[in-house]
């Protein structure tokens, strides 16, 4: 059994601990299953995205669909990072966050007419167009409102980005953005367009990309665009290269972000413009665990099960891309024996595992377990299937502790639903 290596969660007297805060003491008062963050971990890893780019003209826009809880996109606000939103949900919740205008970046493959008009009601740093149908709406529907849309084109730069096919985006076969072609005929088009000044070009290859080389690939493939247009009069502001670095869930080989600075910035430093990057889950993932009883252990035939309270509803990466999160006890004991079982929730399907055949400490009914790494696309994604409530959310700065959501009640899960209850 290991112990996934963390500075923010550390054992003291075998106890996990959050920064200073005992984890048996948080759920104690909260029950289980809870999703808890560390505060200094969101910091430090901002701040060393935002260091390693010193040296140029930069501005980070943390991808919120990593985790829009509104504590955690306040904290990158109060840093001095801007919002990538991908739908108005996000909008609106970045805006409560207290988000100002400028400090927003509107993505979304599928843009509804509200979406582009709340993005130029609120003034929106850029709008990241992904169609030819989609540039002809933002232009029509500026024009109504009077306004000048500044809109960045988001190319797929078709480079393998060696991920999870689900969350590969920058290859030709997948839906996101224009091919090359397209995206210099789009900005060709910039006279005609009254309503549009372009301002950006952008590119997102995918999520959880352990080596450098395929972004190297694609900010080239842009860079070419972007010198292209500058030589036929487009000057563009922004050159948006997204979000997609990996992190280490197991015991994948990833990069350092100096690394990645290193790879990309001479090519960066000849553009002369403002480089815009997305991190999420760079940011977020190993901020936080999700804490979950156990209820039940079982051996059916030879194989042990561990039935705990989380679910595929609370983090559902494990069933869709079969993700691996490390489990770890809260409490360990040496004396313990191990064994190898698969972690597994109570919901009503057999895809609903949080591990599978994994070596953990023996545990028991009512032992404490950890799910590592699941600050980013963990509460984000959970549903209410099963009726079941979505957990509560803590986080932890130093010796303190906040609810940064409660749990869901039941009368939040009928809230919808009064027509039978009258
Ligand atoms: N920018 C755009 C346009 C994106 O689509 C995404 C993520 C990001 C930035 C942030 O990417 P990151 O730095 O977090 O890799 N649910 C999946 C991940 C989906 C990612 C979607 N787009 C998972 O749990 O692995």
């Amino acid at each position: 059994m290991q112990f996934f290596p963390s500075t923010c969660f550390t054992y003291k007297d075998n106890q996990l601990h959050c920064e200073e805060v005992s984890i048996t003491d948080i759920v104690r008062q909260t029950g289980t299953p809870t999703y808890i963050y560390s505060k200094k971990y969101f910091e430090t890893a901002y701040k060393e995205f935002d260091d390693a780019f010193h040296e140029i003209p930069h501005k980070i826009f943390y991808a919120a669909k990593s985790n829009f809880n509104l504590s955690v996109i306040k904290t990158f606000l109060q840093l001095g990072s801007g919002v990538d939103v991908n739908s108005e949900g996000e909008l609106y919740r970045a805006l409560k966050a207290g988000a100002k205008p400028g400090n927003l970046i509107l993505t979304s493959v599928g843009k509804t007419k509200n979406e582009i008009k709340l993005g130029l009601e609120h003034d929106v740093l850029m709008i990241k167009a992904e169609s030819e149908e989609e540039i002809y709406l933002i232009n029509e529907i500026a024009a109504s409102m009077n306004k000048v849309a500044r809109v960045a084109i988001r190319v797929n730069p078709d480079v393998d980005a060696k991920t999870h096919p689900y969350i590969s985006t920058g290859l030709s076969e997948n839906k996101f953005g224009v091919d090359r072609e397209t995206a210099l005929r789009i900005f060709r088009m910039q006279n005609e367009l009254k309503n549009i000044k372009f301002t950006g070009i952008d590119m997102h290859i995918g999520s959880q990309i352990t080596s450098i080389s395929p972004f190297v690939e694609a900010v080239e493939k842009l860079a070419n665009l972007f010198f292209i247009l500058k030589k036929e009069g487009i000057e563009l502001k922004h050159f948006d290269i997204g979000g997609g670095i990996g992190i280490q869930y197991k015991d994948e080989k990833t990069f350092s972000i100096k690394e990645y600075a290193a790879a990309i910035l001479p090519i960066l430093k000849s553009l002369n413009c403002e480089i815009i990057f997305e991190p999420g889950r760079y940011l977020t993932a190993n901020a936080g665990i999700l804490v979950t009883e156990v209820l039940y252990t079982k051996k059916n035939q030879n194989k042990n099960f561990v039935v705990v309270d989380a679910a595929m509803t609370d983090l559902l990466r494990p069933s869709i891309y079969g993700a691996y999160h490390h489990i770890q006890p809260i409490k360990v004991d040496a004396t313990k024996e191990k064994i190898t079982a698969d972690v597994v929730g109570p919901v009503c399907e057999s895809g609903d595992f949080l591990a599978k055949k994994r070596n953990i400490q023996k545990s028991e009914h009512g032992d404490l377990l950890a799910i590592m790494s699941a600050g980013a696309y963990g509460m984000v994604m959970a549903s209410n299937y099963n009726a079941r409530r979505r957990p509560a959310e803590i986080l932890v700065d130093g010796n303190k502790i906040s609810v940064i959501r409660g749990r869901e009640t039941f009368d939040h899960l009928l809230f919808d639903e009064q027509e039978a209850l009258k």
